[in-house]
């Protein structure tokens, strides 16, 4: 696996120290509000753990699977919903916890579709934000690390599902793709 990674962008103390920022200013900006971390399969799930461990005060979680239609490392328009959440959003004040925001095109669907469902308030806690090819108007509330335009994996990001489990964050050598 390690032999497939052309560079390291993110050592494994570059993320703990982002998510110890990010856990200081939500444990701070939820304080007594007991929010509803919706983390979005599978990517961000490496990342979830370790955010909500930095929190002190009480907080639930839960999970929705959502995806493009198409595979690959490009992401189309059409966002389909996998999986659901197990509970009402019905006043709640809601976190969705994304590994990396690449066109934006996931969480515009998502937050359209929330619209309806009365949320008290919805955030987004995104790891890692890759603005070049953002294509929609959404933005991530909390940003732990901004990557240049590069395909990246590790610490829950796949190519084709694998390299979630790299410690660090890196980018592919082109032949492993192409
Ligand atoms: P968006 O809808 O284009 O913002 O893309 C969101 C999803 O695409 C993320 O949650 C990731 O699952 C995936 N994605 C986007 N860029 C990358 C990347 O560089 N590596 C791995 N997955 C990515
Ligand atoms: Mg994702």
């Amino acid at each position: 696996m390690e032999s497939d990674i052309q560079k390291i962008l993110f050592t494994p103390q570059d993320i703990a120290a982002a998510n110890q920022r990010l856990g200081q200013q939500l444990a701070q900006d939820y304080q007594g509000k007991n929010p509803l971390f919706v983390c979005l399969l599978k990517g961000a799930i490496l990342f979830l753990t370790d955010l909500v461990r930095q929190i002190p005060d009480s907080v639930e979680i839960d999970f929705m699977d959502v995806s493009s239609y198409h595979g690959g490392t490009t992401s189309s328009g059409d966002v389909k919903i996998i999986k659901d959440l197990d509970v009402s959003v019905v006043g709640r004040d809601i976190v969705f916890v994304e590994d990396i925001i690449d066109t934006g095109n996931t969480l515009r669907a998502l937050m359209d579709l929330f619209a309806t469902r009365q949320a008290n308030s919805i955030k987004i806690v995104s790891l890692v934000d890759k603005p070049a090819h953002r294509n929609q108007s959404v933005q991530a509330d909390y940003v732990g690390l901004s990557c240049p335009d590069e395909f990246i994996v590790g610490y829950g990001m796949d190519y084709q599902e694998r390299y979630r489990n790299l410690p660090y964050i890196g980018v592919l050598k082109p032949e492993v793709y192409l």
